[in-house]
């Protein structure tokens, strides 16, 4: 057997190769109808990508990190927050709750998945918050600041235990906005839509500029 073969830390030439066709005609539509932002191929995406989570809408952003800091200001989070989420992620996510003004504040995860153990998500409130009676939020003892909202990652393709995270997030008043950056069509209990079963209302926005790039890029989903 060889024993030099080396095997790059991040290639991005060997995926793009076999869509190399199709990218490059998607690349001369844009350029031909000078539609770089909106249009047209934008709303199509849309369409088909919302199609393809089993959701009635979807909205292109400019990055999957502008989809996070969009979803977590629009959802409610506010200058001074804490935002409870996981150290086991790419930058991005905690960068958005520091962009957002709130404060990052982690807890471990699961062996089994690697994402968010619902049970030190409970802890952490129950251990190093007090839950304000009339508001039902929890306030950390700490700082004194409140947890506004708690972002679980669905990291490698595998969905967090929503079901878990959704009952403690609905006893504490917590805003819920999912990173599916690394999990487009992942299914939960079969599922793709129902990450949580129990959303009454969420989003899914769009990573944009790596449309060409990418293909299926970063989502989030916003739950209230
Ligand atoms: C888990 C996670 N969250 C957020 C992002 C941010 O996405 P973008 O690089 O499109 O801003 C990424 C990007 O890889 C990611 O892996």
């Amino acid at each position: 057997m060889k024993d030099d073969i080396s095997v790059p830390f991040l290639d991005l030439i060997t995926p793009h190769k076999e869509k190399e066709e199709e990218l490059t005609k998607v690349f001369r539509g844009a350029i031909l109808t000078g539609r770089f932002i909106g249009g047209s191929m934008v709303q199509g995406f849309e369409n088909a990508f919302a199609s393809f989570c089993e959701t009635e809408h979807c909205i292109g952003v400019g990055s999957g990190t502008d989809a996070l800091r969009f979803a977590l200001i629009a959802a409610g989070v506010k200058e001074r927050d804490i935002v409870i989420t996981v150290p086991n992620t790419f930058i991005a996510t905690t960068e958005d709750i520091t962009q957002a003004g709130a404060l990052p504040r982690f807890v471990d995860i699961e062996e089994s998945s690697f994402n968010m153990d619902p049970e030190r998500l409970r802890e952490y409130i129950e251990t190093q918050c007090t839950v304000d009676e009339e508001a039902g939020m929890p306030t950390n003892l700490g700082t004194g600041r409140r947890v506004a909202a708690v972002v679980p990652v669905h990291l490698y393709g595998h969905g967090a235990d929503m079901d878990a995270i959704l009952d403690i997030a609905a006893k504490y008043n917590l805003i819920v906005v999912e990173d599916a950056c690394q999990a487009h069509g992942a299914k939960y209990f079969s599922q793709k839509k129902a990450f949580g079963n129990k959303l009454d209302q969420w989003a899914m926005l769009r990573h944009l500029a790596s449309i060409l790039e990418k293909i299926w890029a970063p989502a989030v989903r916003l739950v209230r």
